[in-house]
């Protein structure tokens, strides 16, 4: 290749840059005022079930245990008694089950999966978890719910299990 063509080269280069970098100015002449619009756009606001739940602390300050009881009641009670000593249906009894070990009732039979977590307690925020999707709880879990995706619904349902308790005489 001699110096001629090298130098056509360079000059098609230049041209080919200066032209591309006026078609830009140009462009950024004619939308000024684009980008500041865009700006003042809000934000879409964020949706409840993105895992960006407000703490169930805050929820439960809000919960409602009498409509936990109906959700329960249509989402639960075919599978769960609520009832003190009462029997296991297709899932176990859960009066009382707040603040009990995790798959730690003697007479059922837990899975493994569920059974993994016995170290752990029943807390509001672990009973929300779990009932948020069970299966990605406890991963193999028999319990055949696929999980409540309002944040609030399960907060109504946790204050509803709280109220499960003995009667203090
Ligand atoms: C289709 C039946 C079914 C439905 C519906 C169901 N469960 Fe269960 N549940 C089970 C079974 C089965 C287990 C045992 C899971 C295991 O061993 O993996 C279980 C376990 C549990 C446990 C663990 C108890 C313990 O002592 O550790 C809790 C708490 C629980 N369920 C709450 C709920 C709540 C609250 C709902 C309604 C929102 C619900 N379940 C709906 C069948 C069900």
């Amino acid at each position: 290749m001699n110096s001629m063509r090298l130098n056509q080269m360079g000059a098609a280069f230049l041209i080919a840059a200066v032209a591309l970098g006026g078609s830009w100015a140009a462009g950024s002449l004619l939308v000024p005022h684009r980008a500041a619009a865009q700006s003042a756009v809000p934000m879409p606001q964020s949706t409840p079930d993105d895992g960006q739940d407000p703490p169930i602390e805050t929820l439960l300050a809000h919960a409602d245990a009498a409509k936990g009881h109906e959700i329960a009641d249509h989402q639960c009670g075919m599978c769960h008694s609520f009832a003190p000593h009462g029997p296991s249906v297709i899932g176990p009894d859960l009066f009382g089950v707040m603040g009990t070990h995790i798959g730690d009732i003697p007479d059922y039979e837990f899975s493994d999966a569920l059974s993994a977590h016995k170290k752990d307690v029943w807390t509001p925020a672990l009973l929300s978890e779990w009932i948020k999707k069970p299966d990605a709880f406890a991963p193999g879990t028999k319990m055949a719910f696929p999980g409540i995706a309002s944040a609030t619904d399960r907060a109504n349902v946790v204050a509803f299990i709280q109220t499960l308790v003995e009667e203090k005489n």
